[in-house]
């Protein structure tokens, strides 16, 4: 698990003002794609990104942001749950300063809910609001997240159910692949009973959720992690504790690349059944940017960027947070087809992108096949 670690230490110093990030101060886009639906959607394919009221996630550390602030030399902090910083639905500072996909929310709707600030777990209201990701969970453990992002919103009176459009991001996958190469064959990490898992837990959204849009991070192929080791003793050791099937040599790397592509083959199986688009005002998107990803972010001189990474050499550090929640967002606004399946992690210059201004809303299987059935007019 990646926080086996947990019980070594508990004071750690948060201090993150002074780690490098990435922000888009002044980001702007047409001012038509700011604007708010005139009513509020019916359905789950004309949702303008002012629309969205609610944000929240489900997933393991790296939807936590364990280890995001921590000062680099102090891989202790990667007990702590940085929420604040995640990538998916962390709302520290603003877009400014740190990219999520909240705080970019946040320029459409200033008075969107459910994300974190922060540090601390998943049942501290104050900190995690709805991001309810725990650390070392596997496929199976979204299922107990899905059932408490469920009661949490339906308690919280903030929240319109029936009428408040919501987001809901699931990102997981890592845990299993570190555990898949223990297993027997079609055992509790096979790619079938993986996917059956995403598919309950995702299904406990759309039976008490309405109106929301589930947008699944893709699986990205851990391989890297043994780029990151090569030369670097130090993570290395740590990565035994962390990822059992990486640090395990009669798993190759090719082995590696295979258990998280079966994993991404099933995520899109979900996606091209069609079983979350059966009605109207629900739907699943997958967001498949990391997919053909297999080296490591690199500095100009070839070495992996280790400013990427939190002290363990694992999980993100905040600017690994806020590139990769560049690229997400860049995917979210793609049309679900032309969604791109590698980014280059290297390059800070790639730009964060805006809504089309032409189908102005979250891109769906649906709406990107034809965008003209669900316009509607904008307030
Ligand atoms: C990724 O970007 C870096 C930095 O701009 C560049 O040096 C590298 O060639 C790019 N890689 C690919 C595969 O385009």
């Amino acid at each position: 698990m990646l926080t086996r670690i947990v019980a070594l230490a508990l004071l750690a110093a948060p201090i993150s003002a002074s780690l490098p990030d990435l922000g888009y101060p002044g980001w702007k886009c047409d001012d038509s794609v700011y604007k708010k639906s005139k009513n509020v959607p019916t359905s789950a394919h004309s949702v303008r990104f002012s629309d969205i009221k609610v944000i929240g996630a489900l997933g393991d550390s790296l939807t936590a942001a364990n280890g995001a602030g921590a000062a680099k030399g102090d891989p202790l902090a990667v007990i702590l749950q940085y929420r604040g910083l995640a990538f998916q639905c962390g709302g520290d500072s603003t877009l400014d300063e740190h990219v999520t996909v909240a705080n970019v929310l946040k320029k459409f709707n200033p008075n969107i809910i459910g994300y974190s600030t922060g540090i601390g777990s998943a049942n501290v209201w104050e900190v995690a609001k709805l991001n309810q990701a725990i650390p070392g969970a596997e496929a199976i453990d979204i299922i107990t997240q899905a059932r408490s992002l469920v009661h949490i919103i339906q308690a919280h009176k903030e929240i319109d159910v029936k009428n408040d459009w919501k987001l809901i991001n699931i990102f997981i996958g890592a845990n299993d692949m570190c555990a898949y190469c223990e297993q027997e064959e079609n055992g509790p990490h096979s790619k079938e009973l993986w996917k059956k898992n995403v598919i309950t837990a995702v299904q406990i959204l759309k039976d008490n959720l309405p109106r929301t849009i589930v947008s699944m991070t893709g699986m990205f192929d851990m391989r890297m992690l043994r780029e990151i080791d090569h030369d670097k003793y130090f993570c290395d050791g740590l990565h035994v504790f962390e990822c059992g099937c990486e640090k395990n040599e009669k798993f190759t790397n090719d082995d590696i690349s295979a258990a998280c592509h079966r994993y991404m083959d099933a995520q899109q199986e979900i996606v091209d059944s069609g079983i979350f688009d059966t009605t109207d005002d629900f739907t699943f998107v997958l967001q498949p940017f990391f997919n053909g990803i297999v080296t490591p972010p690199l500095k100009p001189d070839g070495d992996v960027n280790l400013d990427w990474f939190a002290p363990d050499c694992f999980h993100f550090s905040k600017l690994g947070h806020a590139n990769v929640a560049k690229h997400l967002w860049n995917n979210i606004v793609q049309p679900v087809g032309s969604k791109n399946h590698i980014v280059n992690l290297s390059d800070p210059t790639i730009p964060l992108n805006c809504p089309d201004a032409t189908c102005p809303f979250f891109r769906t299987t649906k709406n990107s096949a034809d965008c003209s059935k669900f316009l509607t007019p904008s307030a």
